[in-house]
């Protein structure tokens, strides 16, 4: 039995108060009845409480403010709650400010990482339950550590090099190759998912779809980089958080998955997709939402296309995406609709409202 007298397992997530994470949080706390979760954030700009509120059965979900990079820190949490899976999210994650800041994505992605790795091995290693076949590190990362494909390239999948163009999937790249080489030198039980563009609720609207859903609903120009004709693979995050699990139980110690969502779209299409569900669900007195579209200065060494197979999660996990794109679309934007508040807290702060000016002044 567990520490307070819980008859179950706790596992650590960091990140959690960011958009996957409080996705998969919800997801463990609602499908998985004897797990505990530790839920490790600094809530960064990206990290928001809000996002943990009305969670199910919240008694089995314990918040603790703090970064991974506090090595001491983080290993003492690892003895308190007596840890034995960690699933990393925290990062730093939007491309454009790691092109504007790419040394926070060092330190956090790439720092943060190892030493992360160092407190869980410490932890293990001391707890004489490295080698039980109960420990496991699990590390998020990201389709954006292969590069770029042209429109006709075969897909990523596993064994795709690693080609990272952005300071952010350098960083990733970087944390995938430092948790590989804990395995190999340490014996530390890892696996790594790589998933594609992922969407849905709780998404922090500095990325593509939320931040055209709530542009549109304001009358807003819809900003797209270039002609819009880069593809990204969309995902539907429940899928994803679904996936996650799945890796982690039956996932093989020292293997990678790609996850994606068997989905290619030109961004532009994706915004057209959002201003026709809009202007079903939240209808304009004259037109359409697409009048707001709005072709802005492109991203410097923008990624054409990211297109995953996910056949050996499909094959040996027996995972696949159930939410269409369509569907996921409407689902993400009736959320949105629906939580004002949520949004409203976000887009009052300075840090949102600086991004904005910055990215998006200089891109006329
Ligand atoms: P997010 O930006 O919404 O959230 C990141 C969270 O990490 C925030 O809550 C933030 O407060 C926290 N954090 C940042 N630095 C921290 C630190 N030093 N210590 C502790 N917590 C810290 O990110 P997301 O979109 O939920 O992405 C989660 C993970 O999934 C990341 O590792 C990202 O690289 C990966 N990923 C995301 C996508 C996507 O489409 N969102 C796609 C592929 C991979
Ligand atoms: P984003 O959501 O930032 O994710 P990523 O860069 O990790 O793929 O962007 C998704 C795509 O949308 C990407 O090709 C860049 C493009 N984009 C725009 O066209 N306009 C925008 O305002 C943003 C934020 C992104």
């Amino acid at each position: 039995m567990a520490k307070d007298g819980y008859e179950m397992y706790t596992i650590l997530v960091t990140g959690g108060a960011g958009f996957i994470g409080s996705n998969f949080i919800r997801y463990v706390l609602e499908n998985e009845k004897d797990v505990r979760v530790v839920n490790l954030d600094a809530l960064t700009y990206a990290g928001n409480k809000e996002s943990l509120e009305n969670l199910p059965d919240p008694k089995r979900h314990i918040f603790i403010q703090g970064g991974i990079e506090d090595m001491d820190f983080v290993t003492r949490l690892l003895r308190e709650y007596k840890i034995t899976k960690i699933i990393h999210f925290a990062a730093e994650t939007h491309v454009d400010r790691s092109i504007v800041d790419p040394e926070l994505f060092m330190r956090t992605n790439v720092t943060g990482t190892y030493r992360l790795l160092m407190a869980a091995l410490k932890y293990w290693e001391e707890s004489n339950i490295l080698d039980d076949g109960i420990v496991r590190f699990h590390h998020i990362s990201t389709d954006e550590v292969f590069g770029a494909l042209n429109k006709n390239d075969s897909p990523f999948d596993e064994n795709t090099p690693y080609q990272p163009n952005s300071p952010y999937s350098a960083s990733k790249a970087a944390s995938d190759h430092f948790v590989r080489s804990f395995q190999k030198t340490y014996g530390l039980p890892i696996t790594i998912t790589n998933c594609s563009n992922n969407y849905g609720p709780y998404q922090y609207p500095e990325k593509l779809i939320p931040l055209i859903v709530l542009n549109a609903i304001e009358g807003k120009p819809l900003p797209v980089y270039g002609k819009g004709a880069q593809i990204r693979d969309w995902l539907y995050v429940v899928d994803h958080c679904d996936a996650i699990w799945k890796v982690l139980c039956n996932g093989v110690p020292g293997e990678t998955y790609c996850i994606g969502g068997d989905t290619q779209v030109e961004n532009i299409e994706v915004v057209k997709m959002l201003c026709k569900i809009l202007d079903e669900e939240k209808p304009l007195q004259a037109g359409s939402y697409e009048k707001y579209i709005q072709f802005v200065t492109d991203r410097p060494g923008h990624d054409f296309r990211y297109a995953i197979n996910c056949n050996k999660i499909k094959q040996q996990l027996g995972w696949q995406p159930k939410t269409t794109l369509h569907d996921g679309l409407r689902a993400t934007i009736r959320w949105y609709l629906n939580n004002e508040a949520w949004v409203t807290a976000i887009r009052n702060k300075p840090s949102y409202q600086e991004w904005i000016m910055k990215n998006y002044l200089k891109r006329g």
